[in-house]
């Protein structure tokens, strides 16, 4: 792979969630990801997506390889005009869940990334940024 990957994947049916899922193990391992890092990228890319097509409907994905510094890695960031969350404290917590469900999906992406920045608001939707970063082999 060569220079600076990004693109962009509409979220609007069931089948675009699990092409994107593809897209994403794709992109990872491409970027060089271990196994275990790679199935952490898709579950949280799984649960944002659903999340997206449960509660905004249409939306997208974008993602970028990403240097800060010394690092470089995978930064995604989930992007829809829906609703917006209400309380985005109380969506990062366990078990809260506005439509019967789970409630594990942000606070478990949370704990899958490196790093995760929610941005909602009812008039402009929701953006959740999340980054995995390359580990130096040493
Ligand atoms: N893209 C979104 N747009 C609007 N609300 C959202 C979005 N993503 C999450 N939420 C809100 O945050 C809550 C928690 O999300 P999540 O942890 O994925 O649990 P679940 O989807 O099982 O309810 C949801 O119930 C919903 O109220
Ligand atoms: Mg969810």
């Amino acid at each position: 792979m060569s220079g600076m990957q990004c693109g962009e994947i509409a979220i609007a049916t069931e089948g675009d969630i699990v092409m994107a899922r593809k897209i994403m193990r794709e992109v990872s391992s491409g970027m060089g990801f271990g196994l275990t890092d790679v199935t952490r990228i898709i579950t949280a890319v799984s649960e944002l997506t659903r999340n997206i097509y449960k509660y905004a409907g249409v939306g997208s994905i974008r993602w970028q390889e990403y240097c800060s510094g010394e690092k470089r890695g995978l930064r995604i960031e989930a992007l829809d005009r829906g609703p917006g969350i209400a309380s985005i404290d109380q969506a990062m917590k366990e078990g809260y869940s506005t439509s019967g469900g789970l409630g594990m999906g942000l606070p478990g992406v949370r704990r899958l990334m490196d790093e995760m920045e929610v941005a909602s608001s009812p008039s402009e939707g929701t953006a959740v940024t999340i980054i995995k970063w390359l580990r130096h082999l040493s």
